[in-house]
């Protein structure tokens, strides 16, 4: 009989997870990026020319420069996000991880115990929703609108918080090009944050992985450029512009909070040949690469608005995103988005359920996040045909569908 495990594994530990069954036929899932839009054969002579020049240092861990990674990736950065965020940092303000959400494990790690309190948006990044519920710690969750997270919302739940003597570790935001709902944070709102931080007493912490993906090519400053108190923690990521299996990620904070997630950071070190590959490659080829992914991107996001207007018609609602690669959809109020994920991917559809993204899993019960960049444009047209055939089963909407009036039920 085979050894059981199962006793020796500590209280509180996560459920163990299901096996890997491959990707569902048709997929909006996940923050995958889409396959056209890697630069390959640039990623191919990048990898070549790094490794004949230095790739002897392979040899020595951190290819000797240090556990903030390798140096001319983090120069490259420095200067990409002066230029395009307004950010001041120098090499030494960064360090490289194995992806923002490494980026995410090592702020927790140093700012976070069980039965603390963060504020984050109410609609946000399950990666992050997910990690908070492991951790213990209390969510409290600001409803965004079209301009992003709602600073009347902010400023009553701090003052809410205040009168009850908690004093929250961190306003986590994203605020350029939002996950799931695509919303861009107002230069307004954006100095009414830093103000309340600053009044509060509470850091940012702001994510910021999607900013390179805005249509227009124009980005507002970074709240960490913005801030005059060296008050915010920024994580950004090359999984959304370039690939996200490289798994490369990185954290610009001030050393006092640097210092702590150093000290966290135990794995010696990040993937060396993906931290050459992107500096060599990305040093002259990211501001051409950039905007030939965007327009890939923003076509997917025409043929899927065109596939919702076909199927669902007004059953469903969204904002057309500025940027970015996922659609935050409103279906009708009976919609069980966590039910039609179960009967959507039965049929081959995998969609994000809404309640999985949100703090408040009721206002969310009949919204869905659906990803754009993964799936082909032929898979796009034909998955959410079959996600409306299955709605209408299940829940009697959308009532018309590709012109043709079906019975309800
Ligand atoms: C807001 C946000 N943060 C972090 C991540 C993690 O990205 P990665 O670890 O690939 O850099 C994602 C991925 O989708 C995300 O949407």
């Amino acid at each position: 009989m085979a050894f059981d495990f199962g006793p020796l594994v500590p209280a509180g530990s996560p459920a163990p997870s299901a096996r890997w069954t491959g990707l569902a036929k048709f997929s909006f899932i996940g923050g995958n990026n889409d396959p056209d839009g890697v630069p390959v054969d640039g990623l191919k002579a990048a990898i070549d020319a790094a490794l004949t020049r230095e790739g002897k240092s392979l040899a020595t861990y951190n290819l000797g420069h240090g556990p903030q990674g390798y140096r001319p990736l983090r120069d490259f950065l420095s200067v990409k996000l002066k230029r395009d965020a307004g950010m001041t940092c120098t090499a030494d303000d960064i360090m490289l991880v194995s992806g923002s959400l490494q980026a995410l494990d090592l702020v927790h790690g140093a700012l976070l115990a069980r039965g603390d309190t963060v504020i984050c948006e109410r609609d946000c990044y399950e990666g992050t929703l997910n990690r908070y519920t492991r951790l213990g710690v209390n969510v409290v969750g600001i409803p965004l609108d079209g301009d992003g997270m709602r600073m009347d919302a902010l400023e009553a739940a701090l003052a809410d918080l205040k009168r009850n003597g908690v004093r929250p570790k961190f306003i986590y935001t994203i605020p350029t090009v939002q996950n799931p709902t695509a919303t861009i944070l107002t230069m307004e709102r954006r100095e009414t944050l830093l103000a309340l931080a600053d009044a509060y007493g509470v850091p940012i912490f702001e994510d910021d992985c999607y900013a390179d993906l805005i249509w227009s090519g124009e980005r507002p400053p970074a709240l960490y450029a913005m801030s005059k108190s060296e008050n915010v923690i920024h994580v950004g990521s090359f999984s959304k512009s370039i690939a996200p299996a490289l798994r490369v990620g990185f954290i610009v904070a001030p050393w006092s909070i640097m210092s702590r997630m150093l000290a966290l950071k135990t794995d010696a070190g990040s993937g060396s040949i993906e931290q050459m590959a992107l500096a060599e490659y990305c040093t002259p080829h990211f501001d051409e690469h950039v905007p030939e992914l965007r327009k890939g991107l923003k076509a997917k996001l025409d043929t899927l608005v065109d596939a919702l207007g076909e199927q669902f018609g007004t059953a469903a609602e969204f904002d057309y995103p500025p940027g970015g690669i996922f659609l935050w959809v409103k279906l009708p109020d009976n919609v069980d988005t966590m039910k039609l994920y179960d009967k959507a991917l039965a049929e081959g559809v995998a969609i994000n359920p809404g309640p999985n993204w949100s703090a408040d899993k009721a206002w969310s019960k009949s919204r869905m996040r659906l990803c754009f960049a993964s799936p082909s444009h032929e898979q796009i047209r034909e998955g959410v045909a079959i996600l409306a055939d299955v709605c209408r089963r299940e829940f009697g909407v959308p009532e018309r569908s590709a012109n043709v009036t079906r019975a309800k039920g």
